[in-house]
């Protein structure tokens, strides 16, 4: 490891640096919208079936490798196994981390209309149909989607040029902790509305019917996505923890608070979507019609929504950071670019083709590939093909090919953790995994 990385200074910066990338819109926004759409219990139960045997192990092989070489995602595989071809990994992550943030950037743009719209009260307007058209007029017009999506852009560099302890650590120790509080409380709020138990039964009674590859490929993407796998972000991040960092403690906590983010957003919002009479395969739009139509019902609408979107927008935040982190490690490390020109750099690229995902639902939703938006291929590819593709390499990487003696150090160190642990862990990077992706992949994408 270089002598000189910067590292997360304290145990909670660790904790809330690895959560606040993990809890994101995955989980309050793009988590209910795809549990919505496949079957409610069904997709939870298989969602957290991936997290816990495919995910904790792959997020524990990617602190494995960052740690142990305190590098960026390419310098790590160029460490671990030279001039072999492990490292396209690395190339992987970096492209599949842009193609998100471009359009991860976009839905983060949304919060900050929704901030602005959240303030000035919506203009009075209360329904869920009205909010409806609201959003349908908002998110289909040009400049409005492409100006926030520039500014939220712009708050990334604010603080990503900061550094990894003054920009990312900080910022993440102040969120997170408010993140929970306000969320368990739009939760009690959610559980005393009228319907509240028929949401419960669709998020919580699963209807196996409903399961089919596609699904199974949705909800393993879901996981990937929401623990921020298989692009060597966690590589990155964990590239900054020091010796001492317990790794498969810091894995199951930061599993655990994730999984516990995507059940309480799914708890808020399907109370509302079954009390408003509302369709839960609405789509990417749930969080954003339902919401402010709950709270122009709460005493205070206007300091409830406006927190409601703030927080969210501060969790993409603590995400989006994550992604460039990946290409200013690599560019900071691998060509001695300075900092603050790796941050332009990444940024400006992201809010070229942020730009893009911005205007296909409005001026460019004519442009199609692979009969795709640039949004929703950008999104498709990345968290269907590439996150699987690099999760899998990960693991057959760490579980195969990396010295059995690094893996128990690493998993082991300073942690007392028993060796029967370590052991599960490696077996399901070497059989579990690799299997579940390959398979769930195959079928998903109809090649069987
Ligand atoms: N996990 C984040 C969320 O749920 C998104 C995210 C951050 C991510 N970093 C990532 C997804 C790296 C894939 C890979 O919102």
């Amino acid at each position: 490891m270089s002598e000189n990385r910067v590292q997360f200074a304290t145990r909670l910066g660790v904790i809330a640096t690895t959560v606040g990338s993990a809890v994101g819109l995955g989980n309050i926004w793009r988590f209910p919208f795809e549990a919505g759409a496949h079957g409610g219990g069904a997709f939870l139960i298989i969602d957290l079936f991936f997290i816990f045997i495919v995910g904790i192990p792959v997020v524990c092989a990617e602190f494995v490798i960052g740690r142990h070489t305190g590098s960026n995602v390419r310098g790590a595989f160029r460490r671990l196994a030279p001039g072999k071809a492990w490292g396209v990994v690395g190339y992987i992550g970096l492209l599949a981390s842009v193609l998100i943030l471009s359009f991860y950037s976009v839905v983060a743009g949304w919060t900050l209309e929704y901030i602005y719209r959240s303030v000035v009260g919506f203009g009075g307007v209360e329904s869920v149909e009205g909010l409806h058209s609201q959003f349908d007029a908002f998110a289909t017009s040009d400049w409005r989607p492409l100006m926030w999506t520039l500014v939220f852009l712009g708050l990334n560099y604010f603080i990503l040029s900061r550094g990894v302890q003054k920009g990312i650590e900080r910022m993440s120790n102040i969120m997170m902790p408010l993140l929970f509080v306000i969320l368990i409380v739009f939760c009690v709020n959610s559980l005393m509305m009228p319907a509240a138990a028929e949401g419960l039964e669709f998020l919580f009674k699963p209807d196996f019917s409903k399961v089919t590859p596609t699904v199974m490929l949705s909800a393993m993407g879901q996981a990937f996505f929401s623990l921020s796998l298989g692009l060597g972000c966690l590589i990155t991040y964990s590239s900054y923890f020091k010796r001492d960092t317990h790794l498969v403690r810091t894995a199951g906590v930061m599993a655990s608070l994730d999984t516990l983010v995507a059940v309480l957003a799914g708890i808020i919002i399907f109370s509302a979507v079954f009390t408003f009479g509302m369709e839960p395969a609405a789509g990417p739009k749930l969080v954003f019609e339902i919401l402010p139509s709950i709270f122009s019902r709460m005493p205070g609408a206007v300091i409830w929504s406006t927190l409601f979107f703030v927080l969210l927008m501060l969790a993409s935040l603590s995400s989006t950071i994550s992604m460039s982190e990946i290409s200013i490690a690599y560019l900071t490390d691998e060509f001695g670019m300075g900092r603050r020109k790796a941050t332009i750099l990444n940024i400006g690229v992201a809010m070229l083709l942020g730009s893009l995902c911005a205007l296909s639902f409005g001026a460019l939703s004519d442009w199609t590939i692979c009969g795709m938006t640039v949004f929703n291929f950008f999104d498709y590819v990345s968290s269907n093909i590439l996150l699987p593709i690099g999760g899998m390499v990960i693991s057959i990487f760490v579980g195969w090919v990396l010295k059995r003696g690094i893996v128990n150090e690493e998993l082991g160190a300073g942690s007392g953790i028993s060796r029967v642990i370590v052991s599960l862990i490696v077996v399901c990077l070497r059989y579990v995994a690799p299997l579940c992706i390959a398979l769930v992949f195959l079928f998903g994408l109809g090649i069987f």
